[in-house]
Parts: structure tokens; C-alpha cells; sequence
């Protein structure tokens, strides 16, 4: 049996006042949650009121994103060690936002300067490759855009850009992450994927790390959905047996949809 997790991506909100008292009201109900591991990945800036608010408490720290160099010139990035620094366990790497792919964006938003957000497939590798030489477990998302699933290339683009994430890797470096998957159509639409396609993506996901790693690695492995996780489709997403919790953005910006999703990962869990 997996360990679910419930990740909650706070995304470029909450101020430090707004985190602290954000982390305080989830510590106060799941604070010391059993059968679901929970990681608040705040702003950058927030990082250190909100391990301070989960100390002592069962909460994981996550940060949003990773630059691999250890230090130096590179102005506005964040290295592994300045995560380990503030409390970080764990690092989102490769999100769709930060590849410049967005779910719903800004009509003025066009596509030159969501190129500010430059992952490709190759850095998502070296922040893979950071994140591990630091102690810090990666969260890798793939996912596709409305118009590749509309074009059948689904599988094509998730397959590829798992492949790409995961190369070089021994399978006992594979066996230290966590996946997620995200259809980028789904993130922050409402829309949410059917419970049934997104398991079977994740089955799909769960072949390339077999492929990748081997077969034991790929059953221990916690693969993630995300894309409008809510507390009313929680309960059908984890249901499915390949699916291991969520990589939730809006839900996980209240404490109580947040806590909501936690406590019905733990029951499945514990079911
Ligand atoms: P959402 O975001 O839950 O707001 O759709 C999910 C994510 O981007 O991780």
C-alpha cells in the first residue's frame, strides 16, 4: 500500500501574514494526520513563516521550483541548499506554469512573455538532478495541453516528457521521487479530468518508470493527480487505484477544502 500525499501548491498567493495564518488553520486540523503525508509548497518568500508554523507537526515543507547550480550569478533563482536552508523537504519541478504552459492565462499574456517561465525538459532534468544531490524529494509533473489531447498526443507528450525528466537516473535515484501528473487544461478551469482517464494515465506513467527504473520501484512509486482537485471530486479521484493524491492549487488555498482532501486521502488509505 502507497502512503498517499496531499500537496498543496500555493502558487504566487499568500503574503506572509496570509501563510502563516493559512498553515496554522491546516496544522490546527491535520496536524497530526495519520495515513496521508501533507506538503504546503508557499511562495518562496513565505517559506520560513510556514515551517515555523508546521513545527512539530506531522506537515512537510515544499518549495515550487529549484535552480541546479549550488550558488552564484544567477539573479532571482533559488538553490537546493537555500531550500534545505528554510526547512524544504520537498520541491514541485516542471509544472506546466513554469514551462510557460498554462491552463487559463491573461488575454495580454502572449506567447513571448510567457517564455519568462522557461522550463524545458532539459532544465526540469537538472533540477531533478539537484533536487536529489540536496536530500530534497522532487515533485515531477507532466501533463498535456488541451490541444495535444484534442490532437491525440496525450500519451506521446506525457511519455516524452517523463522520459526526458527521468534520464540518467539509477533506479534507486527514481525510487526518491514523486510524480504528478497534470492536464494542463485542467489546472485552474474547474475542469477536472475524468477519474477513470486520469488513472489510466497514471498507469501509463507508472509503465514508464518500470521502463525507467523496474517494476518495484514503479509499484512503490506515489504518482499524483492534478487540475481542479476538490473536495467533491476527491472521493472518485482517489478511489482509483492508481492514483496517490493531489497536487491541488486553488482547494489548498482554504484550510478547510484542504484539510477536507486530506482527511478523504487518509480514509481511502486507510480503507
Ligand atoms: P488547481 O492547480 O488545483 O488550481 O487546478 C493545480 C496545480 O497547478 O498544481
Amino acid at each position: 500500500m502507497r502512503t498517499p500525499i496531499m500537496a498543496g501548491n500555493w502558487k504566487m498567493n499568500c503574503d506572509n501574514d496570509e501563510a502563516w495564518q493559512l498553515a496554522s488553520a491546516i496544522v490546527e486540523r491535520a496536524g497530526d494526520v495519520e495515513g496521508c503525508e501533507v506538503v504546503l509548497c508557499p511562495a518562496a518568500t513565505a517559506l520560513t513563516t510556514v515551517q515555523a508554523a508546521i513545527e512539530d507537526t506531522v506537515i512537510r515543507l515544499g518549495a515550487q521550483n529549484i535552480f541546479w547550480e549550488e550558488k552564484g550569478a544567477y539573479t532571482g533563482e533559488l538553490s537546493g541548499p537555500m531550500l534545505v536552508s528554510c526547512g524544504c523537504q520537498y520541491v514541485i519541478i516542471g509544472h506546466s506554469e513554469r514551462r510557460g504552459r498554462f491552463g487559463s492565462v491573461a488575454d495580454d499574456f502572449t506567447p513571448e512573455l510567457q517564455q519568462v517561465f522557461g522550463d524545458t525538459d532539459s532544465s526540469v532534468n537538472r533540477k531533478v538532478k539537484a533536487a536529489l544531490s540536496y536530500d530534497l524529494t522532487p515533485i515531477v509533473c507532466c501533463g498535456e495541453l488541451l490541444s495535444e489531447r484534442q490532437a491525440g498526443k496525450t500519451d506521446e507528450v506525457v511519455a516524452g516528457q517523463l522520459r526526458a525528466a527521468l534520464a540518467g537516473f539509477a533506479a534507486d535515484q527514481v525510487a526518491r521521487l514523486v510524480l504528478a501528473y497534470e492536464p494542463v487544461w485542467a489546472i485552474g478551469t474547474g475542469e477536472v479530468c475524468e477519474a477513470d482517464e486520469a488513472n489510466r494515465v497514471l498507469g501509463l506513467i507508472r509503465g514508464i518508470v518500470t521502463e525507467c527504473a523496474d517494476e518495484s520501484v514503479a509499484q512503490r512509486m506515489r504518482i499524483l493527480y492534478g487540475g481542479s482537485v476538490k473536495p467533491d471530486n476527491v472521493p472518485g479521484l482517489m478511489d482509483q487505484p492508481e492514483i496517490d493524491g493531489g497536487l491541488v492549487g486553488g482547494a489548498s488555498l482554504q484550510a478547510d477544502s484542504f484539510c477536507e482532501l486530506i482527511e478523504v486521502a487518509a480514509e481511502v488509505n486507510s480503507g
